[in-house]
C-alpha cells in the first residue's frame, strides 16, 4: 500500500494575513496518518511553519537549490528550508520547466540536494498540451522520471514524492479524468519498479495535479496508483482544501 500524501501549492499567491486565515482550518483536520503539506511562498515559510507548528501540518517550499551553497544569487538550499522548518520541498514544477527554463537534469539534481538534507522531494512531471497532442505523453514522462533515477540512489526512491502534473490541467478547470491520470500513474509505478523493486515502488507516493478540486478528488483518488494530489488554485480555499483533504 503506497504512503498518501496531499499537498498544497500557493504557488505565487498569498500573504501574511492570508496565511493567518488558511492556516488553523487545515491545521484543525491535519492528521499524522494522512500528510497534509502546505507549500506558501519562500517569504511566508517561517510563518506558515509557525502557525503549523502545534499541528500534524507539514510545511514545503516550493523549490530548492540544486546546490548546497555558493554564487547563486536569490537561490535558497535545501538547508537553509530545512532551518526554515521545511519538511518538504516541490521541485521541477512545470511552470519553472517551462517558465524559467529548468531541464530535467536541473530538477533531478534539485531531488538530489533535497535528499542530502533530509528533505522529501515533490518532484513534478508531465506533458504539454502539444506533447499530450502529438501523443507524447508516455515519452514525456518515462524521459522526465529517468532522468530522476540517474541521480538518486534506489534506495533513496522511497524517501521521494512524484507528481503528476499534466500541463494541459494546470489552472484550467480541466482535469485528467481518473482513468486518463491512472494510467500515466501506472506507467510511473512501473519505471519506479524496474528502478528500486516492487515494494520500494508502492511506497513512493505518486500524487496527481491540475485542477483537483472537492468535487473530483475521490474519483482521482479511488484509483490504485493515484496516491493523493498536488493542489493548486483550490488550496487558497480553505473548505476547498479541508473538502480535497477529507477525501483522502
Ligand atoms: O502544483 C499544483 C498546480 O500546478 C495545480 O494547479 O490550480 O490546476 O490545481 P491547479
Amino acid at each position: 500500500m503506497s504512503r498518501k500524501l496531499i499537498a498544497a501549492n500557493w504557488k505565487m499567491n498569498g500573504s501574511l494575513a492570508q496565511c493567518r486565515e488558511l492556516l488553523p482550518p487545515l491545521a484543525s483536520v491535519a492528521r499524522d496518518s494522512l500528510p497534509l503539506v502546505v507549500c506558501p511562498p519562500a517569504c511566508y515559510l517561517p510563518t506558515v511553519a509557525a502557525l503549523a507548528a502545534d499541528s500534524a501540518l507539514q510545511v514545503g517550499a516550493q523549490d530548492a537549490a540544486q546546490h548546497d551553497a555558493g554564487a547563486y544569487t536569490g537561490e535558497m538550499s535545501a538547508a537553509m528550508l530545512r532551518e526554515l522548518g521545511c519538511q518538504y520541498a516541490i521541485v521541477g514544477h512545470s511552470e519553472r520547466r517551462h517558465g524559467l527554463g529548468e531541464t530535467d537534469d536541473m530538477v533531478a539534481a534539485k531531488a538530489a540536494a533535497c535528499l542530502r538534507h533530509g528533505l522529501t522531494p515533490i518532484i513534478c512531471i508531465g506533458e504539454t498540451q502539444a506533447q499530450y497532442e502529438a501523443g507524447q505523453t508516455a515519452d514525456v514522462v518515462e524521459r522526465q522520471v529517468k532522468a530522476v533515477l540517474a541521480r538518486v540512489v534506489a534506495e533513496d526512491l522511497v524517501k521521494t514524492v512524484f507528481a503528476y502534473e499534466p500541463v494541459w490541467a494546470i489552472g484550467t478547470g480541466l482535469a485528467a479524468t481518473p482513468e486518463q491520470a491512472q494510467a500515466v500513474h501506472a506507467s510511473i509505478r512501473a519505471l519506479l519498479t524496474q528502478a528500486g523493486g516492487g515494494e520500494a515502488a508502492k511506497r513512493v507516493p505518486v500524487l496527481y495535479g491540475g485542477s483537483v478540486k472537492a468535487g473530483n478528488a475521490a474519483s482521482l483518488f479511488a484509483m490504485p496508483d493515484i496516491d493523493g494530489a498536488l493542489v493548486g488554485g483550490a488550496s487558497l480555499v480553505a473548505a476547498e482544501m479541508v473538502a480535497i483533504y477529507q477525501a483522502g
